[in-house]
């Protein structure tokens, strides 16, 4: 394997610290670019080096680059809120378009040309056919994976006229924990740390947000990936596409059913061995009612394969990471 010095921007937040994690326990260097402004600096691995910025500073990138002698960059420092993107999309194409545009700025002025991308599956919005294949027409529904789609757009053309090598990832519903890391969002809109959470009393009970889905028992079907085999796509990713290619896509889940919201929350149910306090509401705007990724691209090309797939030892690893999470801060 070549040794890589790689800044990860975003890293300090839930998936980009399992992701710098991963990258130091393949014997990469790494530099941890973040501003905290949804990230937690006791997230960044020690081993890691670490700066705090903003997407927007395109000389204070260049100078990270620069000065950690820098050869890839792992970008996914993003606003990734569906709803609060609808509400206020000026915040979401700022940081995540404009601010990706500076980071290529940055790149270029230090010649660093090998770029992996956190995208989604947003992009595909509401698909027309399960499971979804990166071939599969795109066409987001909300303005997070609208500014998802720009960035990717432009990579493409920027790979080419500016000769980077750039992977795009498109995540489906990241979960689960590592010793270490685990979700901490504020606030948090995710599934299974909300029913967790629940269980826990740290919150009310959680609401099922629609009954009435197309789907065997109506509520919505998702592709939940475990976070560190997420992270160990991204190590394969760094050697950048294959022959001929400048940029490609590839899709991130573990493909088969998925699950629905009543088969997470009865999964939650066997792993805590206890009920889980749930309301039934009324459907979440913008849910499309499955969304279940084909991964046979990038098993195919690049040897991944999702190792972590059974869902109990997913929302068993965020329990365990809750818990000591809890018992570190001193609550009860
Ligand atoms: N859900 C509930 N109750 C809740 C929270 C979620 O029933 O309190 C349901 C949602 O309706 C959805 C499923 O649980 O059907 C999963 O919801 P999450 O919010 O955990 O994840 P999403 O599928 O909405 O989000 C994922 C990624 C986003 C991406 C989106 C694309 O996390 O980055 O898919 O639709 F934009």
């Amino acid at each position: 394997m070549n040794v890589q010095r790689v800044m990860v921007t975003g890293g300090a937040g839930y998936i980009g610290s399992v992701v710098a994690e991963e990258l130091l326990h393949a014997g990469h260097e790494v530099l941890v670019y973040d501003s905290l402004a949804h990230g937690h600096r006791d997230a960044v691995p020690p081993g890691a080096a670490f700066i705090q910025g903003d997407l927007l500073d395109t000389a204070a990138l260049q100078r990270a680059m620069s000065s950690h002698k820098c050869e890839a960059v792992i970008h996914m420092a993003a606003h990734s809120l569906v709803g609060e993107s609808v509400a206020n999309p000026d915040k979401y194409y700022r940081n995540n378009v404009v601010g990706t545009l500076c980071l290529l700025d940055a790149m270029r002025a230090s010649e660093v040309r090998t770029l992996v991308f956190s995208s989604t599956a947003a992009v595909y919005g509401e698909p027309a056919k399960q499971p979804i294949e990166e071939s599969d027409p795109v066409a987001p529904t909300n303005p997070y994976g609208e500014t998802k789609l720009a960035c990717e757009r432009a990579l493409g053309w920027f790979a080419r006229a500016y000769e980077l090598r750039v992977t795009c990832l498109r995540y489906f519903n990241a979960a689960g924990a590592t010793e270490r890391c685990g979700e901490r969002h504020d606030p948090e809109t995710h599934l299974i740390p909300l029913v967790l959470q629940a269980a826990s009393g740290m919150r009310p009970p959680v609401t099922v947000f629609g009954t009435d889905y197309p789907t065997p028992d109506g509520t919505c079907v998702r592709d939940y990936i475990h976070v560190k085999d997420l992270a160990r796509a991204h190590i394969l990713a760094l050697g950048g596409p294959g022959e001929g290619q400048r940029s490609i896509a590839y899709n991130l889940g573990c493909g088969g059913n998925g699950y629905s919201v009543r088969q997470v929350l009865k999964v939650a149910e066997e792993v805590l061995g206890r009920e889980i306090p749930v309301k039934y509401g009324a459907r979440r705007p913008g849910d499309p009612p499955a969304l279940l990724a084909s991964s046979d691209k990038i098993t195919r090309e690049l040897g991944w394969r999702p190792e972590l797939q059974d869902l109990h030892a997913i929302i068993e690893s965020t329990w365990r990471w809750m818990q000591r999470t809890r018992a570190a801060s001193g609550s009860s």
